[in-house]
């Protein structure tokens, strides 16, 4: 047993609660009034759990107000200390230098891996040590475009190692979307694969990497890690495989760990937003180290023997987090799978739970409902009696695929905790812990230690109520009152529109982009995003990129996109298109499209439909009005209001008629 169901909430049950870290309320509300009104204390307490060299002198920092100078948030000032340390080194002592750190499966059955913390850690150390040979020191920046590989957490842990700053591009982004992110990030060498695996077929990698390469002339380095060993394109005195360079001889076994200061910088991440190009997401030493050790141990109530199963792709910060950093920091086991929970058949995910005796499986709604479809009696082959707890993250978790996991997968034995967090937050901020007070279904609950989140007035009807609290049960903007550890220190190169992004809308808060909803009961209910922001499959696809990739198209005037209901995907793209002069639609054209949005962004960001359209409505200012846009493709067309006193209305009647559905 585990989960006691009672007037629609989910209950830890007494034995699961005898084993809990935190297994009351009052428990987890001392805890949390502590983090929240003593935070020098409460988390200097914390950061005692890990090892420092130099022990940290002030522990927080910051100022949340334009009004009051530079924003800004400092952890863990004068501190000492090494994430790769932490996350290896600190577990070497016997016997738990012999405990699985990583546990790879490959696509293909027979390709598995197994590391112990000592076997980790060598091999770590040898990739570090690669990398020194290469001129690499602190504070220079490695791009790593790798897919779901055991070399990719290797890769990462010797750059913390060594204090280089590692930017990870997820393997589905373009050649585009690569040399982007390269040069933004000032990367001087690339780590990447010859291909691919998926779904029992090869794609080429390397070739986008050369694509990439030749507009990123400060790369002199690639290396290339040899996973299907097809023929690939090659260019001497740039090109090595990963394995000559880590076998050679001249590769010791240890390397020594950089001493970082706390809020030196472990990597950057790139993410999409409302506007322009990607933002560099910089996440720091100190702050982002205890902050995921922390979330991973209290919110999936990591016991000793734990094997940890995060679904994600570690090209997205769940995966840095929740895959490599979170785990490894506590020493536990992480599970990782190269291939999709889906193929070869619809049973692998539940199959892989059987055969290492996952504890913790954390996954998206998405893949939830695209599992749900398969049907029922695929998850009923399985018994997974070794699953403690079930999580979720990356976009609201409908009530029925929630219910569906917990029959199903769960089979009513574990708590769901629904998480809610950003590639900016670092790690999770709003989470059920789960031995503590029972979960509703499409709740992500209540907030972790030293989060303060509030659901804002956003100001609409009222400007002089912009920021307050909104009464329980109405819909809000979520805001955070005050900075945790894990917040992203500022956007790579660009501070000030780390600033301009996320604290200019509410004073004094920082702003999340998200609407929520607080219950009578103070459960917190995430209702998607309020910004232009499109989330497909848990995946933030910015409005502006995929306009800016259309546009970039000959025949492109003007483009316009907005998220449309998607069944699995929980929001899809729809995209308006006004052509050039000369040009007529088509279905060829739409077909062309498509394929060079995939071409510009990667698939992740391929239209779902593309309505081509006389002329997009405008305000007076010409701007376009994507509200309207989005009530039309969410096809709520009575929610338009009186459109006849616009001047666009025969422009927004003809995108009625013509809307796709
Ligand atoms: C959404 C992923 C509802 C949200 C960790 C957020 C969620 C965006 C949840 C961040 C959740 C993530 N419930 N919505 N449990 N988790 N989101 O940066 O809109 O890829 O702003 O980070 O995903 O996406 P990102």
């Amino acid at each position: 047993m585990g989960v006691i169901e009672k007037d629609g909430k989910f209950y830890p049950d007494e034995e699961f609660k005898s084993k809990a870290l935190i297994n009351s309320y009052e428990k987890y509300q001392e805890m949390y009034k502590r983090s929240i009104e003593d935070p020098e204390n409460f988390w200097r307490e914390m950061s005692e759990e890990l090892f420092w060299y130099k022990k940290p002198e002030k522990i927080l920092d910051y100022n949340f107000d334009t009004q009051k100078g530079k924003v800004f948030h400092e952890w863990f000032k004068g501190g000492y200390t090494n994430v790769c340390y932490n996350a290896l080194d600190r577990h070497l002592d016997n016997p738990t230098k012999n405990r699985v750190a990583l546990l790879w499966q490959g696509e293909p059955d027979e390709d598995v891996k197994v590391f112990s913390y000592q076997m980790l850690h060598r091999e770590v150390c040898r990739f570090a040590n690669v990398l020194k040979k290469k001129g690499l020191k602190k504070g220079d920046r490695v791009c790593i475009y790798l897919p779901m590989i055991w070399e990719l957490p290797v890769a990462m842990l010797a750059c913390a190692r060594l204090g280089i700053i590692h930017a990870i591009v997820f393997g589905g982004f373009s050649a585009d979307a690569l040399r982007d992110r390269i040069q933004e990030s000032g990367s001087k060498l690339l780590i990447t694969v010859d291909q691919t695996l998926r779904n029992g077929r090869k794609f080429d990698l390397k070739t986008n990497a050369d694509d990439a390469l030749k507009d990123c002339p400060l790369v002199t380095d690639c290396i290339v890690v040899q996973r299907t060993g097809s023929e690939i394109p090659w260019t001497e005195g740039r090109d090595t495989w990963w394995n000559d360079e880590i076998n050679a001889d001249d590769i010791s076994n240890f390397c020594e760990c950089e001493q970082m200061e706390a809020e030196d910088p472990l990597f950057i991440l790139y993410t999409s937003g409302s506007t322009g190009k990607p933002k560099g997401q910089v996440h720091t030493t100190g702050g982002y180290m205890l902050y995921v050790y922390l979330t991973t141990k209290y919110i999936f109530d990591l016991q000793p023997e734990s094997t940890f199963w995060c679904m994600a792709d570690i090209g997205w910060i769940t995966g840095h987090s929740y895959i490599v950093y979170g785990p490894l920091l506590n020493g536990t086991t992480s599970f990782m799978y190269e291939g999709t929970p889906l193929w070869p058949a619809p049973d692998r995910a539940w199959d892989l739970i059987e055969r290492y005796e996952i504890n913790v499986c954390y996954t998206a709604p998405t893949v939830i409902r695209a599992l749900s479809r398969q049907g029922e009696e695929w998850p009923a082959k399985h018994p997974m009696k070794s699953l403690r707890v079930l999580g979720s993250v990356g976009e609201p978790i409908n009530p029925d695929a929630w219910k569906w996991y917990h029959k199903n997968v769960g089979k009513e034995n574990c708590p769901i905790v629904d998480t809610w967090w950003q590639t900016e937050t670092g790690g999770i901020l709003i989470a059920p812990l789960p031995g503590a007070w029972p979960t509703k279904p499409g709740s992500a609950t209540f907030p972790f230690f030293g989060v303060v989140p509030r659901s804002a007035d956003p100001g609409v009807d009222d400007p002089s109520k912009l920021g307050q609290k909104m009464p329980p049960g109405e819909a809000g903007h979520l805001c955070m009152e005050k900075p945790w550890p894990a917040l992203s220190r500022t956007i790579y190169g660009d501070h000030q529109r780390w600033i301009d992004t996320y604290f200019t809308q509410f004073p004094g808060m920082y702003f999340t982009g998200d609407g929520v909803l607080v219950d009578e009961e103070g459960y917190h209910f995430l209702q998607g995003r309020v910004d232009d922001v499109i989330n497909v499959s848990g995946h933030r696809i910015g409005t502006a990129d995929v306009e800016s990739a259309l546009v970039m198209h000959d025949a492109v005037a003007e483009a316009a996109a907005a998220g449309m209901p998607h069944e699995i995907k929980g929001q899809g793209i729809y995209v308006f298109v006004t052509l050039k002069m000369g040009h007529e639609p088509s279905d060829d054209l739409r077909k062309e499209l498509v394929s060079h949005v995939r071409k510009e962004i990667g698939a992740i960001a391929s239209p779902d439909k593309l309505q081509f359209a006389p002329a997009l409505p405008k305000t007076r200012s010409g701007k376009i009005m994507r509200r309207i846009l989005r009530k039309i493709v969410e096809n709520k067309v009575d929610e338009l209001g009186d459109v006849s006193t616009l001047e666009d209305s025969a422009v927004i009647e003809e995108l009625v008629k013509n809307r796709l559905g």
